[in-house]
């Protein structure tokens, strides 16, 4: 065999294996970590992708302290099973406000990421209520106290303090503004243009079916009826995959 590198003496040597595995080891490192200093950002940025208004989220809030990440992923893989069934496949840039994300890893129920308009308002009311009353065999537990539940965000500015401390890129004015937006969204009555021009494609409007009451069911519909709808995927299609 060749003499070139007599591999032999290497592994048989422990201490000049180690130096030289040591040495292999540190070169793949800083080949793979020494870039990443001098990079901005991993995520390249998307024209559509906005913070979320307060509304949503509360209802995001509300998504995490119910679990429903346990059971539902936000995360649309591109394979072709996945995209044909529930959209364009997930963007970096998609979760690059969500602090903590909710890619999920387990699907009891389907995806989310794209969920929003869907289904219509009353859809998901009834079956948050009583998942059974839209889909007999579902499994997925009752959230009828989500109705009955005044929303209760406390002050919201706060979440968008500590958001922005993270790199969301909330204004004074969002921030100062945040607990009459909250309101504004979910209140057929208010006025919204303010929180539409800050929040682009923002839904106002009641959500839960009691125009009366901000419920916790407000804020998570709110929610639900917004994933996935920010990014215009027909608008960047090519011509023959857009429908
Ligand atoms: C124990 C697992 C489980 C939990 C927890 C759970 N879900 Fe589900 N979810 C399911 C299953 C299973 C389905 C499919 C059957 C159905 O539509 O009810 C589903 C369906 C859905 C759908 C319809 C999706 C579609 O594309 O048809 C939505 C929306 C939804 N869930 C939202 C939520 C929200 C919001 C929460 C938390 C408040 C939640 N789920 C908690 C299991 C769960």
């Amino acid at each position: 065999m060749t003499k070139l590198l007599d591999h032999k003496r290497i592994e048989r040597n422990v201490t000049v294996l180690g130096v030289l595995a040591l040495l292999v080891v540190t070169i793949g490192g800083l080949v793979e970590i020494a870039p990443l200093f001098w990079l901005d950002s991993t995520v390249e940025k998307v024209e559509g992708m906005r913070p979320y208004t307060p509304l949503e989220l509360a209802g995001r809030n509300i998504y995490i302290r119910e679990g429903c990440y346990l059971c539902h992923s936000q995360m649309i893989r591109p394979f072709r099973d996945e995209t044909e069934r529930y959209g364009h496949y997930s963007l970096a840039a998609e979760s690059m406000y969500d602090h903590p994300f909710q890619w999920g890893s387990k699907r009891t129920g389907p995806d989310l990421a794209r969920v929003g308009g869907r289904y219509s308002d009353q859809w998901h009311v009834a079956h948050l209520k009583d998942p059974r009353a839209v889909v007999p065999k579902s499994i997925m537990p009752t959230y009828q106290f989500l109705a009955e539940h005044e929303l209760n965000a406390g002050d919201i500015s706060k979440d968008l303090k500590v958001l922005r401390i993270e790199g969301v890129p909330y204004t004074d004015e969002d921030i100062s503004k945040a607990n009459d937006d909250l309101k504004a969204q979910a209140d057929p009555d208010a006025d919204a243009t303010s929180l539409i021009a800050r929040y682009p494609k923002a839904q106002a409007r009641d959500y839960d079916g009691d125009p009366k009451k901000l419920t916790e069911m407000d804020a998570l519909v709110a929610y639900l009826q917004m994933l996935g709808t920010l990014v215009d995927f027909k608008a960047a299609a090519p011509q023959e995959e857009a429908k």
